[in-house]
């Protein structure tokens, strides 16, 4: 496993990103194409900058991306990649989504790849990391155009099956997804949600 693990790090060295997280966004990417060229993205729990870059770079000149975080952080926008924008904030505080909105009243694409500081408690550890995966859906479900997508990272455990019934309800097609870069014994797994429904079409489908 720690072979894996080198590996990844010494590519994302070669390949110019800040941290080798980078490939379980490439991985899904490669697989659903949840990302396209001109598309806005917000990138959640965005520090130190990797899926920002790699998002930057699929989009292309016509789209832009947001990315927010806890720490303060700025990479480099790829050559011919999108504008990126570097917002300090946390995200359940509400100046953070006046910024959000302020920058683009919606997007295609939400991307969320939020941890919380480890315990060394693996049920506190869980709880928080579906804490911080809820509030992704939460501001995914405010601001996602209407058949956007949704990419989160949640620690599996108890709940978890709630979490994805709740993104079942408000996507056409949703997958879990654990990427080969993302270490086997870690509870780290991906909820995908492709085609986002927006409140009232869930409301219109309900009563008919
Ligand atoms: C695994 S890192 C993200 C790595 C990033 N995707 C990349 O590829 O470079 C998780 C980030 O989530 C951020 N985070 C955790 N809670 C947050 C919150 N409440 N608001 C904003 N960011 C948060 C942390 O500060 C941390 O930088």
């Amino acid at each position: 496993m720690k072979k894996i693990q080198d590996y990844y790090f010494e590519k994302a060295k070669k390949e110019h990103y800040p941290a080798r997280s980078v490939y379980k966004l490439e991985e899904a990417q490669k697989k659903h194409t949840l990302l396209r060229r001109g598309d806005g993205v917000l990138d959640l729990g965005a520090c130190p900058g990797s899926w920002s870059m790699y998002a930057a770079k699929v989009v292309g000149v016509e789209g832009l991306i947001v990315g927010v975080d806890l720490h303060s952080w700025e990479v480099a926008a790829p050559g011919k990649g999108a504008r990126i924008h570097h917002l300090c904030g946390d995200i359940y505080a509400p100046e953070t989504v006046a910024m959000l909105r302020e920058i683009r009243s919606h997007y295609r694409v939400v991307l969320s790849d939020m941890a919380p500081k480890t315990t060394g408690s693996k049920w506190a550890d869980q709880q928080h990391s579906l804490d911080l995966a809820r509030r992704a859906l939460e501001l995914a479900a405010d601001l996602l155009e209407p058949g956007g997508n949704f990419y989160c990272k949640v620690f599996e455990g108890e709940d978890f099956k709630g979490f994805v019934d709740q993104v079942r309800g408000r996507f056409a097609m949703v997958k879990i997804v654990k990427p080969k870069s993302s270490r086997s014994e870690s509870p780290e797994v991906f909820v995908l949600g492709m085609g986002f429904k927006p409140a009232m079409a869930v409301l219109l489908k309900v009563e008919s």
